[in-house]
């Protein structure tokens, strides 16, 4: 099989386990060949690390050698260079968010699928088997009829282990559009699509300081976020996120992901890892610890990417197919809108629901 070629764009804080994974577990489909950044000094460190080529961003979106264009740099690049690659034929697998505004992701989309190309998005964690391992038992119906969902993301902010954490505060970022997708990407493949979502949102300490440097700026986003997710099968989901502990030593009591079934409970592992512990009660039983399934459980992000161009090798649909990545995006922005309108937002754009990733594919 032909390997993907691909270039990475953004050389920042996150590549290395790109670079990492592309040029290590999944180098039997994917062939790094070059990377870009906006510094070229970041570009030549990394191609010279990982044995790549450095190129500057134009000459890599004019490279027809290069099928994709893997995106990690921060949310205010990624639309337009999201929109690039896909003009230039390219295939695009993005980190999170896949752009800032709604209509900008839906364009990308619209792009996408005119000109027959994949448009992916991280997070892949819930390709993992922590949460995978979760689906199974929903498949298996150990907890009978979903009833209803509570997620928890409560933290300090980037602020406190980001060396340049300003693009988590400025529009496109704040936590529901940076964590927000590993909990709602994890919740739309066990419980399916969203229908309608509803949020408040709060800013209740916009002045921040980044711990290594002492330096202070002010956030333009808010960083409270309650949310209430009516899923199309019914099922009512509740989300909050939020960057407003004041220190590191403070830990929330709460769930990361907990699902109420009518017949148990299910403590799921956090979505921001591949890994994790899965808890399962029935009935009156106590909770219990379930082995995890067959799969991914250490940091293997990129398994998204590796994952679509396998399957389109096989002639099959990519587990993060175009709809999917499109549907995170509508839920992510929808929260935002409904936050700032002070409105019950319906989801325009559904998903087909998941079934459960198969790693040995
Ligand atoms: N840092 C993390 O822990 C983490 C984890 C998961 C996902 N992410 C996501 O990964 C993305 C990047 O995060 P990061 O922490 O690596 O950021 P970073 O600031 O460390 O790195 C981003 C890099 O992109 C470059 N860049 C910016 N605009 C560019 C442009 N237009 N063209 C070319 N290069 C450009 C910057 O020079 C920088 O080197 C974000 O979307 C973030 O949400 C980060």
């Amino acid at each position: 099989m032909d390997k993907l070629r691909v270039g990475i764009i953004g050389c920042g804080m996150i590549s290395d386990i790109y670079f990492k994974n592309f040029t290590g577990p999944f180098s039997n489909l994917i062939e790094v060949v070059s990377c870009a950044n906006r510094s070229k000094e970041k570009a030549d460190l990394k191609a010279k690390q990982y044995h790549v080529k450095s190129q500057t961003v134009e000459e890599m979106m004019n490279d027809s050698s290069i099928a994709c264009i893997v995106n990690l740099t921060p949310p205010e690049a990624h639309y337009s260079l999201n929109k690039e690659a896909l003009l230039k034929g390219k295939w695009v697998y993005t980190e999170k968010p896949l752009a800032v505004k709604s209509e900008e992701g839906k364009e990308l989309y619209k792009i996408a699928k005119e000109k027959g190309l994949y448009l992916g998005s991280a997070p892949d964690t819930f390709l993992g088997a922590g949460i995978q391992t979760v689906k199974s038992l929903i498949q298996k119906n150990e907890i009978g009829k979903i009833i209803g969902i509570q997620a928890n993301m409560l933290s300090v902010g980037p602020e406190f282990f980001h060396p340049n954490p300003l693009f988590f505060y400025k529009e496109g970022g704040g936590p529901i559009l940076d964590m927000g997708p590993y909990y709602l990407a994890a919740l739309v493949c066990l419980a399916g699509p969203i229908k309608e979502v509803s949020s408040f949102a709060s800013s209740p300490f916009p002045d921040r300081t980044i711990l290594k440097t002492g330096e202070t700026f002010r956030s333009e986003v808010d960083t409270y976020f309650a949310s209430l997710l009516r899923f199309a099968n019914g099922v009512i989901g509740q989300l909050t996120v939020s960057w407003d502990f004041r220190f590191p030593s403070w830990e929330s009591k709460l769930p990361l992901i907990e699902i109420l079934g009518s017949q148990g409970q299910i403590v799921v592992p956090d979505p921001n890892t591949f890994g994790g512990k899965v808890l399962l009660r029935h009935g009156r039983e106590e909770f219990k610890e379930v082995p995890l399934i067959e799969g991914f459980s250490i940091d293997s992000r990129g398994l998204g990417l590796e994952e679509a161009y396998r399957a389109f090798q096989n002639k099959k649909g990519p587990y993060i197919s175009n709809e999917f990545t499109l549907h995170v995006f509508e839920v992510l922005s929808g929260i935002v809108q409904s936050s700032k309108e002070k409105k019950v937002v319906e989801i325009e754009d559904s998903c087909p629901v998941l079934d459960l990733f198969d790693p040995r594919f």
